[in-house]
């Protein structure tokens, strides 16, 4: 990608995350920027992993953690999220990830390594905005009952569900990417580590 290409996605993701924190203002849920846990740019910029404590999560909440220049989202899954996830697979375009790009060890449709924690990449697979947190179960604004929770994409409208999924009829392609992470014991998330299958 060219000296450009990331510093319009830092723009972008800078503004998202700004708009996540007003968004949640809004519907009472907490995105904070965990800024505090990254490592130094440099470290950054040499693909260093980050390193994030999820023990503070609540359920249904999201923070957004920085890696390798990219927003990752965390989320914190209620039952009820999960619940609704088998609800979506006709409303979606590769509901069982067949084409979108994840590590080996994630599978099912929680596309997780714990069902409850999603971690995503927060770019949209059109063409790279930071779609926003919209857990709200039937937001008027995004179809009302047959919106179950989940990103919402404001530059061209795509929709993702609450495993990065993305909806058909919209202009992603593929869903959410999801990064290799791992964990120290039980609260600590290693984003770019990958777990140890073996
Ligand atoms: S960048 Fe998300 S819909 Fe186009």
């Amino acid at each position: 990608m060219s000296s450009d290409g990331v510093n319009t996605g830092r723009r972008r993701f800078l503004v998202a995350a700004t708009s996540a924190v007003g968004a949640a203002g809004a519907v009472g849920i907490a995105v904070p920027f965990v800024g505090s846990w990254n490592p130094s740019a440099r470290a950054k910029a040499a693909g260093a992993p980050v390193k994030a404590d999820i023990g503070k999560l609540e359920p249904g909440q999201m923070v957004v953690v920085a890696w390798r220049g990219k927003p990752v989202y965390v989320v914190n899954r209620t039952e009820e999220m999960l619940d609704n996830l088998p609800k979506l697979t006709d409303e979606l375009k590769d509901p069982d990830s067949q084409i979108s790009l994840q590590p080996d060890y994630i599978e099912g449709i929680a596309r997780a390594i714990r069902p409850k924690l999603l971690v995503v990449v927060g770019l949209c697979t059109h063409l790279g905005c930071a779609p926003k947190f919209r857990p709200e179960v039937g937001a008027a604004d995004l179809g009302g009952d047959e919106w179950l929770g989940g990103f919402f994409c404001p530059c061209h409208g795509s929709k993702f569900d609450l495993s990065g999924r993305v909806y058909s009829g919209v202009p992603a392609s593929t869903n959410l990417e999801v990064p290799p992470y791992s964990f120290e014991g039980e609260n600590v998330l290693v984003i770019g580590i990958d777990m140890e299958t073996a």
